[in-house]
């Protein structure tokens, strides 16, 4: 769905990947707005899963990227804000269940440990798969919705 706006950010880890992966988005056709960091000088991974995550928190983006050495870091980041599904995926078929089961909105990657070819494919999987809804619906609703009580899981 090119039509889409996709932001995308790392840490120095992830530089080079954002840099390879921001560039396959703008050749799709994909809105791409790139959150930095400009250069692979050190930088602290917060800073930019912030950025991202929060725009797409609040509905002004739908999608977002990010990048750093093993993904955690951003992921756990992003993670902390409401309607946030950040998926670490390291692998494509990872990355379509994240979006078929999970509706992951936050794609993560591993940058350390992925190539560009691999990386391309994971994106491109997470880009093309649709969220499968129904039961995984359901599933979804449930992370914000945190059981107070056992017996709730009944
Ligand atoms: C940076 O060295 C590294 O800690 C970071 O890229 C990431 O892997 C953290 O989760």
């Amino acid at each position: 769905m090119p039509s889409q706006k996709i932001l995308i950010a790392s840490d120095h880890a992830g530089y080079a990947l954002k840099q390879q992966l921001a560039a396959r988005l703008r050749t799709l056709g994909y809105d791409t707005e790139d959150l930095g960091p400009a250069s692979d000088a050190s930088v602290d991974y917060a800073d930019f899963a912030h950025v991202v995550a929060k725009r797409v928190s609040s509905g002004e983006s739908q999608r977002g990227v990010l990048l750093c050495g093993t993904g955690l870091g951003m992921a756990y980041t992003a993670n902390r804000y409401p309607h946030v599904r950040a998926a670490v995926a390291w692998e494509p078929e990872i990355a379509s269940l994240a979006r078929e089961h999970n509706d992951a909105n936050v794609l993560v990657l591993p940058a350390r440990f992925v190539n560009e070819a691999q990386g391309t494919a994971i994106l491109q999987a997470w880009l093309d798969t649709p969220f499968a809804g129904g039961r995984h619906a359901r599933r979804i609703e449930k992370i914000e919705r945190p059981l107070h009580s056992p017996e709730e899981l009944r």
